[in-house]
């Protein structure tokens, strides 16, 4: 009846369900970015633990939430964006809702934006997350690229970056990566942001900050950084944030959408229109991932002990690219692997081509994105010397 073809399978998540397909015992992982611990599981924190027992003990209905979902996750969310009491917070100038993960708050974002900027085009960054370029042509949107990976260096390509920041059109649209930039973990500098508040300004650009690893590359107020070079030139931007993977509450679809406007009165009416496009897709918010971020945000020592589990999640990443550098290095003097300890987060551009990633795939059962990127988190003391075995060999 439709007469369709084979859509593609996504290259995040098809992989996923490619390795779980894969029988071979020492598969190892390095795709979706999912944290896995020394052990390789994808543990529950103990902070959520905790804040589901008090849950399941105190919720007395499981009727809706309100467009915007938990009250208390727009104010912790807002807390952990711009600082507690900060001048945001206090003047009004911004608006939070509650979304379904990540993807959600983008897709909010770019319903929003349909009826705040019709015209515009929407830029990301080249590479970016593929699940942008998707969420904006969904909605509408033509989508260009501005520079930004160099492979030469593996590092920011400043001078493209600025220049195609030059050509971008009056009022359009920059997705930007807040921190931990994905898939490549090279973030902006703070020149590149200060050009992009410059740019935004002069050309009345909006700036939508896809935030989904707060706390994954120096800290949680570190890398917010960027973000706080656009909100202190009075800019009005839009914030994706997630708690998937700062709270491990992948499955629970648990992250939100801020506006933060120039002042109180637009920012209520930027808002109003969040809630119309939410109503759109899904109504209102799924509620317990939004409750265990409310209750452990909200308890000082629930919020300590997140915290703590956050910071520890942080330096396992970091020890796992200081462990795969030197176990490359030990092994091969093809390839310099040094510029993985200089990025940040969960991911890293390894540099390895598409053909060397299939042959991982078939030879050793090890799963990377076709870009060549790796989810550094799923690398652990069980699979890194076969790990980096198999990769000298491809190299
Ligand atoms: C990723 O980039 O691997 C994660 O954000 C998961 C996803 O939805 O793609």
């Amino acid at each position: 009846m439709f007469q369709l073809d084979l859509a593609p399978a996504d290259p995040i998540l098809g992989l996923t369900e490619t390795f779980k397909a894969d029988t071979h015992p020492d598969k190892i992982n390095l795709g979706v970015g999912v944290y896995q611990d020394a052990t390789g599981q994808t543990p529950i924190l103990e902070a959520v633990k905790q804040a589901e027992r008090r849950l399941l003990e105190t919720e007395t209905s499981k009727s809706y939430l309100s467009i915007p979902g938990v009250p208390e996750v727009a104010s912790h969310t807002q807390e952990l964006l711009f600082g507690e009491g900060h001048a945001i917070i206090r003047e009004g100038r911004a608006k939070t809702a509650q979304t379904p993960g990540g993807t959600g708050a983008l897709r909010v974002a770019a319903d929003f934006l349909q009826r705040a900027r019709p015209q515009a085009t929407v830029w990301l960054s080249n590479p970016s997350w593929a699940n942008h370029r998707t969420i904006f042509e969904a909605a509408g949107f033509p989508v260009k690229d501005y520079r930004y990976y160099d492979r030469a260096s593996q590092g920011l390509n400043g001078e493209g970056f600025m220049a195609d920041l030059e050509g971008v059109a009056d009022g359009d649209v920059l997705i930007l990566h807040g921190c931990c930039h994905n898939p490549s973990g090279i973030d902006l500098d703070q020149a590149a942001w200060e050009a992009i508040a410059h740019q935004a300004t002069a050309k009345n650009l909006v700036c939508l900050v896809d935030f989904a690893y707060q706390g994954f590359g120096e800290g949680l107020e570190e890398d917010r950084s960027g973000l706080h070079v656009l909100l202190n030139a009075g800019l009005a931007v839009l914030v994706a944030s997630s708690y998937s993977k700062n709270f491990g509450l992948y499955n629970e679809r648990i992250g939100a959408i801020t506006v933060v406007e120039e002042t109180a009165e637009e920012a209520v009416n930027a808002f109003s229109h969040i809630q119309a496009a939410i109503r759109a897709i899904y109504s209102s918010p799924p509620a317990h991932g939004g409750k265990i971020v409310a209750t452990i945000l909200g308890e000082d020592s629930l919020k300590a002990l997140w915290i703590q589990e956050l910071a520890e999640m942080r330096a396992r990443i970091k020890h796992m690219r200081q462990a795969f550098v030197q176990g490359m290095t030990d092994r091969q003097q093809t390839v310099d692997f040094d510029f993985i300890n200089h990025q940040k987060g969960m991911f890293s551009f390894s540099g390895l081509s598409q053909d060397q990633v299939l042959k991982l795939r078939h030879d050793n059962h090890i799963y990377i994105v076709g870009s060549g990127r790796i989810n550094v988190a799923g690398i652990t003391p069980a699979n890194i010397d076969p790990l980096c075995d198999a990769i000298a060999k491809v190299l």
